[in-house]
């Protein structure tokens, strides 16, 4: 027992380097981002999460990036390659043929003959595989990467392409409502790919995606007038933690773009897809019980409509309460996520009741309905819109794009407040912006179970189970550039 003492009081202080509650485990598979073994994927989405119509020569838009270092360097490697002279090297999970992956090709045991010609079900089983490539054994559960996702905020409405609350439609024309040039706006875009490796000083690890959406582009001419995403990892090997570094640009062609790194789950269905999926998620975090914790550095804000979310939750739910089961037409998502541009607008207020949520339920469980005026915080919330397929709903009400997901979603867009606060959020518009890089510990299971999320009456409540948990931007039809660096995420199972 004596012996015992100095080690515990060790391990005690290693945790408290770490800043790590003991009583604590880590849902994802790479704890803060720390692991020299890097796992990440891409994944790009049409107007209603799937792939529509592949980019010429691009493949199904999955791709992934996943190695393992070792030390062992064969001596002629030593001799020949920079990549040797710290006698580390990359072995790469992924080759170039399996990344380019696509509609009219064949994989034996990989792609089924229904999805050899249709580019969603390509998709999702080239995720799949890509998937078991970088998977890495973990208890409770192996896990596959990080998701680096983009998403095309055009809608051709002529295209047929996405479906109304689930339910399928046939092609009609706009009214304006939505942002698409011409036919062939709802395109995939160009995939770069800087596969990971040790750059000269043999410890730095690199690697890139990058591309546009803006096929015909010239390059030559830099980015002038055309979109760009560009995510950048970087990591010393045996220290510190990946950090990565992200670019988004709208164009007049594209006005409407989203980047995100996402958690998502190893299994089943992620926030937004109707299909099983691969992700970081090795235990699904649940409401109350679990805290986010990163470092975010925004260095462009990308303009007024950049909507950067700070966290964006997301899950899936019927409105009875039931788990969702793939059935499209009762499925519904439900996003929640905080705002942190300082210039966004705040649309929930006395007089546009429909754009808040009924009610506000402060930590101690007291509940604020948003006609009481003096008491309901209308500050803390952007908009919160409904699920479209649901019957019982308290007016007004506004009701949440029917298109731009496989199914019915439900969100609920929160603003920094004095009442987000003891959920360790941001307190005044600004915090967390440009030039203020912060590291956060979000308790968002208690915040994310105090919040409104509408179901039948009567029904028991469903379990907030959280199947994706990302950073990001969402540039809402508009001109501009973010850019942003994201480190030491985590999420911590309470
Ligand atoms: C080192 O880099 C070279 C060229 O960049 C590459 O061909 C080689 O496979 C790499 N070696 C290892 C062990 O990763
Ligand atoms: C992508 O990144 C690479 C490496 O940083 C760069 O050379 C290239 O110009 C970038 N842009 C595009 C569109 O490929
Ligand atoms: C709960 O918190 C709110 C906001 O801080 C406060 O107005 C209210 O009085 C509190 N209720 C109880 C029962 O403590």
């Amino acid at each position: 027992m004596k012996q015992l003492a100095p080690i515990l009081a060790v391990v005690n202080l290693l945790f408290l380097v770490h800043g790590y509650d003991v009583s604590s485990s880590s849902a994802v598979g790479d704890p803060g981002m720390k692991r020299d073994g890097l796992r990440v994927a891409f994944e790009a989405w049409n107007f209603c999460n799937e792939v529509g119509l592949e980019a010429p020569h691009m493949g199904s838009p999955r791709a992934a990036d996943c190695f393992d270092v070792s030390t062992k360097c064969s001596k002629t490697h030593r001799k020949k390659l920079s990549n040797c002279t710290s006698g580390y090297s990359l072995v790469h999970k992924v080759s170039d043929s399996d990344n380019k992956l696509g509609i009219g090709k064949r994989k034996s045991g990989i792609i089924s003959e229904p999805a050899l010609q249709n580019p969603d079900l390509y998709a999702v089983e080239k995720e799949l595989y890509l998937g078991s490539l970088c998977q890495v054994s973990d208890k409770p559960n192996p896990w596959s990467f990080w998701m680096v996702m983009l998403k095309n905020g055009n809608y051709d409405t002529k295209s047929g392409l996405c479906p109304q609350n689930g339910k399928k439609i046939p092609p009609f024309n706009q009214q304006g409502k939505f942002p698409c040039f011409d036919t062939g706006c709802m395109n995939q875009p160009v995939l770069n790919h800087g596969k990971t490796e040790l750059l000269g000083d043999g410890y730095t690890m690199r690697g890139w995606f990058n591309g546009t959406y803006e096929l015909e582009a010239d390059l030559g001419d830099g980015f002038d007038g055309i979109s760009y995403y560009e995510v950048v990892w970087e990591k010393k090997v045996g220290g510190g933690g990946w950090v990565f570094k992200h670019k988004l640009k709208t164009s007049p062609k594209y006005p409407w773009l989203m980047l995100y790194l996402r958690a998502d789950a190893t299994r089943g269905f992620s926030g937004g897809y109707h299909y099983d999926t691969r992700g970081m998620l090795k235990t699904l975090p649940e409401s109350p019980n679990f805290k986010v914790r990163l470092t975010l550095d925004i260095k462009q804000g990308g303009g007024p409509k950049s909507q950067f979310y700070l966290l964006d939750i997301g899950s899936c739910w019927k409105n009875n309460g039931e788990p969702c089961d793939g059935d499209v037409t009762t499925d519904v998502t439900r996003y929640s996520e905080m705002i942190i541009n300082p210039k966004t607008s705040v649309w929930c207020n006395p007089e546009t009741l429909q754009n808040c949520p009924p009610y506000h339920t402060f930590r101690n469980g007291t509940r604020v309905h948003r006609t009481e005026n003096r008491r309901f915080p209308y500050g803390a919330y952007h908009i919160y819109c409904a699920p479209g397929n649901a019957e019982q709903l308290e007016l007004p009400v506004g009701t949440c794009d029917a298109f731009s997901n496989p199914q019915a979603q439900e969100i609920l867009q929160l603003l920094p407040h004095p009442v987000w606060g003891e959920f360790g959020y941001p307190t005044r518009m600004g915090d967390g912006w440009v030039g203020d890089p912060r590291t956060w510990e979000l308790d968002v299971g208690a915040l994310s179970s105090s919040l409104y999320f509408y179901q039948d009456p009567g029904t028991t409540p469903a379990r907030r189970i959280w199947t994706s948990v990302d950073v990001g931007t969402e540039i809402f039809i508009d001109q501009g550039i973010a850019e942003w660096h994201l480190s030491d995420f985590d999420v911590l199972i309470t």
